[in-house]
Parts: C-alpha cells; sequence; structure tokens
C-alpha cells in the first residue's frame, strides 16, 4: 500500500463517499418494481457522494481546481493541480442493481496524472497508485497480464448510450477485435475496466467519447502497473483527446492496430 499524505488524502475522501453509495445501493433493488424505477433517486444518491467529495478534497487542498461530473468545472487558485472527480461511474449498473460500479478520482498535476483512486464499494476493492510507487489492490502490488498472444486475450470496450457517439465506427471496431480476440466485453465502468486491465483481470480496452473524470484515475493505475495508455488512435496523453486504449506493451500496441485497421 502506499502511504503517503496524498494517498491518504484521497482514499479518505473515497471511503467517506462510499458509505452513502453503498447504502443507497441497497435501496435501489427495492425501487426496480416500480413504475417510474429508482432513476431520481440515484442522481440523488450520485450527487451527495459528489458533494462529500468536494467537501473533503477542497478540505484538504483548499486551492486545487475539480473537474466534477455533476457541478462541471470549479477553477482552483492553484493552477497546476486539478481533481477530476466521478462520485459514481457505472451508473447504468448501479441503476439496475447491478453490483460493478465504483468511485473514481484522480489528480493531475501539469497535464499530467499523477496519482489515482479507485474504489469499488460493493467488492470492498480499493485500487490506488501514485507516480512513481505503484498500483496497488487493497494490500497487493498490481502488475498488467502478462498474455501476448490475442487469441488468449479477454479484452473489454465502451458502448456509447443511445443518441451519444459514434455506433457504427464501434460496430466496426467490435467486429475487428472479435474476430481475433479470445473474449471481449462490456462491463458498464469505465475506470473499473482500466482497474481490472491494471490487475491482469483484462488484458485490454478501449472506448471513446469519454470525460476526463471516467479515466483519469484508471490512466495512472495501468501505468504503475507496467501497463501502456494511449488514446484509442494512439495519441500518447489520452486525457484530452478523451478516447482511451490500454493494456500490457504487447496487446495494447496489437489493439491500436485493430482498431486503425477496422476505420479502413
Ligand atoms: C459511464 C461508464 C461507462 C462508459 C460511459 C461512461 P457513468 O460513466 O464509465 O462504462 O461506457 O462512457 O459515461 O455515466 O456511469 O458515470
Ligand atoms: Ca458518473
Ligand atoms: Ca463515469
Amino acid at each position: 500500500m502506499i502511504s503517503s499524505p496524498l494517498m491518504t488524502v484521497m482514499v479518505d475522501a473515497v471511503r467517506k463517499a462510499s458509505r452513502g453509495l453503498r447504502r443507497d445501493f441497497g435501496e435501489v433493488e427495492n425501487l426496480q418494481v416500480s413504475r417510474k424505477g429508482p432513476g431520481d433517486f440515484v442522481s440523488a444518491a450520485d450527487r451527495k457522494a459528489e458533494e462529500v467529495l468536494r467537501e473533503a478534497l477542497m478540505k484538504a487542498r483548499p486551492g486545487y481546481g475539480l473537474v466534477l461530473e455533476e457541478n462541471g468545472v470549479i477553477e482552483g487558485t492553484d493552477k497546476s493541480h486539478t481533481w477530476h472527480v466521478d462520485p459514481l461511474d457505472g451508473t447504468a449498473n448501479f441503476l439496475h442493481g447491478i453490483p460493478h460500479f465504483a468511485i473514481s478520482v484522480g489528480l493531475e498535476r501539469e497535464g499530467q496524472i499523477v496519482a489515482g483512486v479507485i474504489y469499488d464499494p460493493v467488492k470492498d476493492e480499493l485500487f490506488v497508485a501514485e507516480r512513481g510507487k505503484g498500483a496497488y489492490l487493497n494490500n497487493r502490488r498490481l502488475r498488467v497480464s502478462g498474455r501476448t498472444d490475442m487469441a488468449d486475450a479477454l479484452i473489454a470496450y465502451g458502448t456509447p448510450y443511445l443518441g451519444r457517439g459514434s455506433h457504427p465506427r464501434l460496430l466496426r471496431e467490435v467486429g475487428a477485435v472479435m474476430a481475433v480476440a479470445g473474449g471481449t466485453r462490456r462491463m458498464g465502468s469505465a475506470a473499473l475496466d482500466l482497474a481490472y486491465v491494471a490487475c491482469g483481470r483484462l488484458d485490454g480496452y478501449w472506448e471513446r467519447d469519454l470525460q476526463t473524470y471516467d479515466f483519469a484515475a484508471g490512466i495512472i493505475l495501468v501505468r504503475e502497473a507496467g501497463g501502456f495508455v494511449a488514446s484509442a488512435d494512439g495519441a500518447a496523453e489520452p486525457l484530452a483527446p478523451r478516447s482511451v486504449c490500454a493494456g500490457n506493451e504487447t496487446l495494447q500496441r496489437q489493439l491500436l492496430a485493430l482498431l486503425k485497421k477496422s476505420q479502413g
């Protein structure tokens, strides 16, 4: 585990916000059967969690800026530091009672993500990474998978929701990957997809049309676990292009080539 003042701040904030989320997830199951569904209840849970994170992070590091899903951008006086905060990544899973979602907090310093925490409150899995200090799941040091043959690989991707992103492009990409990969997954949380690449459960992952708070923390997790991260078009820094392609050195390179080729 990493012991640094910064990690303490991030982990404390995330754990604090997770208590409400875990409680609210228990309620969601009861609301599935109502005609209106749990939509409003989940939005409120999401906002509450963000409020807890915002307060904790602002208190601990008053000058830092924030990019928040619900409250947008809050400019800080310290222009070199920005938090990227997703209080609930995997909302559709949460809403449908599927226990696969996470809180994600990444810290950007001068354009680079230098620390990340992703917490899955249902499985009690805490993924942390800090630049130069490694990546951990609970107390275990992480390493990306060692597989190098695409035919053995499990590759995840993200699908744009109704009315968003390019569905035809994604279908071409998925077609190209399915033709050669051992298996594919659409898990429903970009943050956990990257955390799973970092710990070797997934061999690769790509997604387009993301927001920075979806994948900021995941970038550092994969890199500190010895993996490679670029944008889906191969740009070295994925934050600005807001797309991501991650994996170990061999499979990430192959995945990037497949994505490129699929566009004809
Ligand atoms: C979403 C999840 C999903 C990804 C979407 C994101 P949300 O975040 O990360 O896996 O495919 O692009 O918007 O809305 O659940 O916070
Ligand atoms: Ca969210
Ligand atoms: Ca998200």
